[in-house]
């Protein structure tokens, strides 16, 4: 039997959304607001999911005080409060749309979670998109 146990968290980050090879208007005309050249910021929501067996000794998938402190670390430190784009070596040359985002988190968890358990993170950008990523 594997069953899910959920951590949310939260972090507040700026990020421009843009490719240095594209004209101003281009950028605009795919990336709209997100490309404002000036940054902006989202409040995002984390969501990270660990599916495994009940360990019969403790009743746990996985501590979650244990994946509370991975995800402070590992996460909030990182990218609260930060500009994505200069800040966060990940982001020097990649966009950091909420599916790079995902992909970033869930790496830098991942090596983190016993290899027995499952990884999923899901991000929201704003309460109403939100992506979602398990490795594939
Ligand atoms: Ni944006």
């Amino acid at each position: 039997m594997r069953i899910t146990v959920n951590r949310k968290a939260h972090f507040n980050a700026a990020h421009r959304l843009f490719r240095s090879d594209w004209s101003d208007e281009k950028n605009l005309a795919v990336f709209g607001k997100c490309s404002n050249p000036h940054y902006h910021g989202h409040n995002y929501e984390l969501i990270v999911s660990v599916t495994g067996e009940i360990d019969p000794e403790t009743g746990f998938v996985m501590d979650m005080k244990v994946l509370k402190g991975l995800i402070k670390t590992e996460i909030e430190d990182t990218f609260d409060h930060k500009n994505l784009n200069e800040e966060v070596l990940e982001f020097k040359k990649l966009n950091p749309t909420a599916e790079n985002i995902s992909v970033v988190i869930w790496n830098k968890l991942r090596s983190k979670i016993n290899k027995t358990l499952d990884l999923s993170v899901t991000l929201y950008e704003t309460p109403r998109n939100f992506v979602s990523y398990s490795g594939e």
